[in-house]
């Protein structure tokens, strides 16, 4: 399978949306197919770094996570672009300390957000790394739809708490220490110095369509592809959509 394609699963539906509009940003920034540097803030076991770097592009992976970095440099050597990817174990917020300011052409942030002890920070951290004229893609949680999700899921309590708690997260037994709103995400990028020049949504419906459609269904999945895109940038859709992404550039 070529990378960045979508497989015909729930799992490839899900970041489908995101690689659409990733490839197309990266796209504009290549314009002559030139490979660029991407840092991956939060990157994890390279599920965005891998296929970025097998599409030709140099990937900066910084994590503090030593278990997931040592997945990534497996995946790296299995696919054959370990000489693309460099591994760094850090944190986001202290990227200027890893990092040369100014020094990527692209930044990612994907579901990070949600677990960094001060999202500002990392955000303001992240935007240094990026040149001018790049670009910054931010994915994260968006409250609103976790809150429908527990509820269609019969779990009252939890989803009234994720509603009032101050930080959408219903607490200790949570991954996510936060979820947001649009507009939350908007100032946190405004106060790192980013201007969103794009913003959409993302697993709008997958989430909700029982497996038992999907499983072993190729056709159901391309047909749920085909309403994500088509949903994914209607403002009207954006409230019940799992994750946010904003695409942005240094203001
Ligand atoms: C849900 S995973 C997302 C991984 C990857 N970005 C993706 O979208 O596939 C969250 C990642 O954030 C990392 N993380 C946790 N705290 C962090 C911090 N303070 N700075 C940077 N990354 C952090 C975790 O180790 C984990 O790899």
């Amino acid at each position: 399978m070529a990378a960045g394609s979508v497989p015909r699963t729930r799992a490839g539906v899900r970041t489908a949306v995101v690689w659409d509009y990733l490839r197309a940003a990266l796209g504009e920034l290549t314009g002559t197919d030139r490979d660029l540097r991407v840092l991956d803030a939060g990157g994890g076991s390279g599920g965005f770094a891998v296929p970025l770097a097998q599409l030709g592009h140099t990937v900066t992976v910084v994590d503090p996570s030593p278990d997931s970095l040592a997945a990534l440099e497996r995946r790296a050597a299995e696919t054959g672009t370990q000489d693309r990817i460099r591994a760094l174990q850090g944190d986001a917020a202290g990227l200027p300390g890893l990092v040369d300011p100014a020094s990527f052409d692209v930044v990612l942030c994907h579901s990070v957000l949600e677990v960094v002890d001060d999202p500002q920070e990392a955000l303001q951290a992240i935007a240094q790394a990026l040149r001018p004229g790049g670009v910054a893609s931010i994915l994260a949680a968006n409250r609103i739809a976790a809150v429908v999700a527990r509820v269609a899921a019969g779990r009252l309590g939890e989803a009234r708490q994720l509603l009032t708690d101050p930080a959408g997260s219903t607490g200790a037994g949570d991954p996510l220490a936060r979820r947001f709103s649009l507009d939350e995400l908007q100032l946190l990028l405004a106060g790192a110095g980013l201007r969103p020049r794009m913003v959409h949504g993302v697993r709008i419906f997958t989430d909700a369509v029982p497996a038992a459609l999907l499983d072993g269904d190729p056709q159901a999945t391309d047909e749920l592809l085909v309403l994500e895109r088509a949903a994914a940038e209607r403002p009207d859709c954006l409230a019940v959509a799992t994750q946010l992404h904003l695409l942005a550039d240094r203001a």
